[in-house]
């Protein structure tokens, strides 16, 4: 059939609905979602715009057949069993979104962080209270091709990791990584993180200012500033303990221009739309850590500002 639609029961195992709860229903947030439930792990959702009450989410996966499933959604009220709370908003949104519930969360609720970029993490963890908190990153690609319907793009690699305080109970850690396909447990999480980081510094910003897809950058006119941009990263990871190993590294960024050759960029696609962009958790979170460290990274100073100018003319 091209069109199914699962009942919750077929799955459902032995999770009880509400221990897993995914803040923000964004396409991350819903593949999630559908990853989950899919394994039996009953996770319920929690979003900005959705009321609490039953809602019907579309999954179109990379065979191209479409599954239904109706997600539950809760409010603040509902928060009581989380035992993890899967964070899908984006960078800017963190603070936001998360601070105001944790008057509600147990001080046992784990917290895993999933967005591109860095920074959050840092701002978040003085009000945590001792609570557990893991970060993670995801390249799995999803569009959105309606509010509740979304396509899965590509199977790229998720990496989840301990940062602070109480480690994710083993049962849940594991659960997680047997539901996200092509999904890792990395100690220390990161020196991966600070690599998909240098990924989105090397490819985003650029594709949005030349207004082209990921492959375009494979064009030997950009080579010397990727280069730049990820010898600057090095640096500025260095002075934070990270080695970052600069071949390796510029081979990992031309592979997935490579891999990704015709989409388009997280990054180009808010400036496309008009909507803000992560640029603040990449390329500003590496110029807030290289001044903290009195280090120079001028080519990335450029491609921000030069960003950010974009960013204005939308709004404008
Ligand atoms: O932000 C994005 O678009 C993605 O992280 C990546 C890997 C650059 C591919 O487009």
């Amino acid at each position: 059939l091209p069109d199914e639609t699962l009942p919750d029961e077929a799955h459902s195992g032995e999770a009880q609905p509400g221990k897993i709860v995914i803040l923000g229903a964004g396409a991350i947030g819903q593949l999630i979602f559908h990853q989950l439930s899919i394994h039996g792990l009953a996770p319920v959702l929690m979003a900005r715009d959705a009321e609490a009450g039953s809602q019907e989410l579309a999954l179109t996966d990379l065979d191209g057949e479409t599954l239904k499933r109706q997600a539950q959604f809760i409010d603040q009220t509902g928060l009581a069993s989380c035992e993890l709370l899967i964070v899908c908003v984006k960078a800017y949104q963190v603070e936001a979104a998360l601070l105001p519930l944790l008057k509600t969360l147990s001080t046992d609720t784990h917290i895993l962080l999933l967005h591109n970029g860095l920074g959050p993490h840092l701002s978040v963890a003085p009000h945590l209270a001792g609570r557990g908190l893991s970060l993670g990153t995801t390249s799995q690609g999803a569009l959105k091709l309606g509010r509740w319907q979304i396509k899965q793009t590509g199977a790229g690699l998720t990496q989840l990791g301990h940062a602070q305080g109480a480690p994710l109970a083993a049962n849940l850690r594991q659960a997680l990584l047997a539901a996200i396909s092509n999904s890792e447990w990395c100690e220390p999480i990161l020196p991966m993180l600070w690599q998909k980081l240098a990924i989105n510094i090397a490819i985003n910003p650029l594709t949005a200012i030349n207004d082209c897809p990921n492959g375009k950058l494979a064009d030997a006119q950009f080579r010397p500033t990727i280069l730049a941009l990820i010898g600057e990263v090095i640096a500025v990871a260095k002075a934070e303990g990270i080695a970052l190993e600069r071949q390796q590294l510029t081979e990992r960024v031309y592979r997935v221009i490579e891999l990704t050759a015709g989409n388009y960029s997280s990054m180009h696609q808010d400036i496309h739309h008009g909507r803000q962009t992560e640029i603040e958790a990449i390329t500003g979170y590496l110029l807030s850590r290289a001044a903290v460290h009195g280090i120079a990274a001028p080519v990335n100073e450029a491609i921000y500002r030069q960003l950010k100018s974009l960013e204005c003319d939308d709004k404008a």
